[in-house]
């Protein structure tokens, strides 16, 4: 099928840029586009096969060392997917992948059916709405939950740190909103430094979320918590499940038991197992190489 839809994908390229010879591929802002990714941008992710994220037969080598293994999997619009499987699986290498930070040698990476995700830039990627959270927190600790989430509206966080903007109505609702999802409302204008790990783990998947991703992708969201924050993380992925769609790699196993459907085991770089929790627990291979350590 995805031949097809990478032609597919490439003529509706060229019939936007025929349409739109003007049109250089800058953003409003200033920042940077490929012209197919604002056509991405301002469509709707095409959904209709029932797969926001498609991965197939992918493959990555570092130094003749294969991470990435013929890895395929998909992913259902609004589904919380859980990942899990021993260190150097390659977990954090298919994040790298489907945001664009590391190139496969061979393979296909789609976001729903008809972007082609191995044609764009990182950057390009994050603004099509595939929204991720590295393992440690990374928030501006000398400035406030608030301004952290204020911030985070802006695409170059950089460059922009220092100037003051006004948000809309829309951006004030989303940001009360932000507030209440990510358990913060009562810290609004506490410095995000001396937040606790939990809290600032939760202001950086705010952050995210004040972009209105449509996937997200959070790498050991719960390492490092205290048992009452990773409850409350749970509770948190469960709200956003169904509005988003999430891609969770834990090690967590009671963490995964509260808040997952279906589970990938991933092994050498490729799908070991899939199924509940109950069935991939009881695989012998699974128990093998991961849970039986
Ligand atoms: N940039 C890189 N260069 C070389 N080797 C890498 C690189 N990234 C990952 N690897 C290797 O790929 C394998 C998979 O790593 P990783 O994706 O981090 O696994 P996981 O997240 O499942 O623990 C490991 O053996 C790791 O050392
Ligand atoms: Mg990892």
């Amino acid at each position: 099928m995805t031949p097809e839809l990478m032609e597919e994908n490439a003529r509706r390229a060229d019939t936007y840029r025929a349409a739109h010879p003007n049109d250089t591929g800058k953003t409003e802002s200033g920042g940077r586009a490929a012209g197919f990714s604002r056509l991405a941008v301002a469509g709707e992710v095409d959904v209709t096969h029932g797969r926001i994220l498609y991965l197939e037969d992918v493959s990555v080598s570092f130094d003749g060392f294969k991470a990435i293994n013929k890895l395929s999997l998909d992913i259902a619009p609004g589904e919380l997917r859980c990942i899990i499987g021993p260190n150097g699986a390659g977990k954090t290498t298919m994040m790298d992948i489907i945001t664009g930070k590391t190139r496969p040698d061979e393979g296909r990476v789609f976001f729903g059916s008809t972007i082609d995700l191995l044609r764009f830039k990182e950057a390009d990627i994050a603004q099509m709405g595939i929204g991720r959270k590295f393992q440690k927190p990374t928030v501006f600790e000398q400035l406030t939950v608030f301004e952290n989430l204020e911030l985070a509206l802006k695409t170059n966080k950089a460059v922009t740190a220092s100037m003051r903007f006004k948000l809309d109505s829309n951006q004030s609702d989303r940001l009360a909103e932000v507030l209440h999802t990510i358990h913060l409302a009562d810290s609004v204008s506490r410095q995000a430094g001396y937040l606790s790990h939990g809290q600032k783990q939760w202001l950086e998947i705010g952050m995210l979320l004040m972009q209105d991703p449509k996937l997200l992708l959070l790498d050991e969201p719960v390492a490092g918590m205290t048992d009452e924050e990773t409850e409350r993380t749970a509770e948190l992925f469960l709200s956003l499940k169904g509005k988003h769609s999430l891609m969770v790699v834990e090690h967590d196993m009671s963490f995964i038991n509260t808040i997952s459907d279906i589970v990938t085991v991933l092994c050498d770089g490729s799908v070991l197992a899939q199924g509940t929790l109950a069935q991939v627990q009881s695989d012998e291979r699974v128990i093998e190489v991961y849970l039986g350590r």
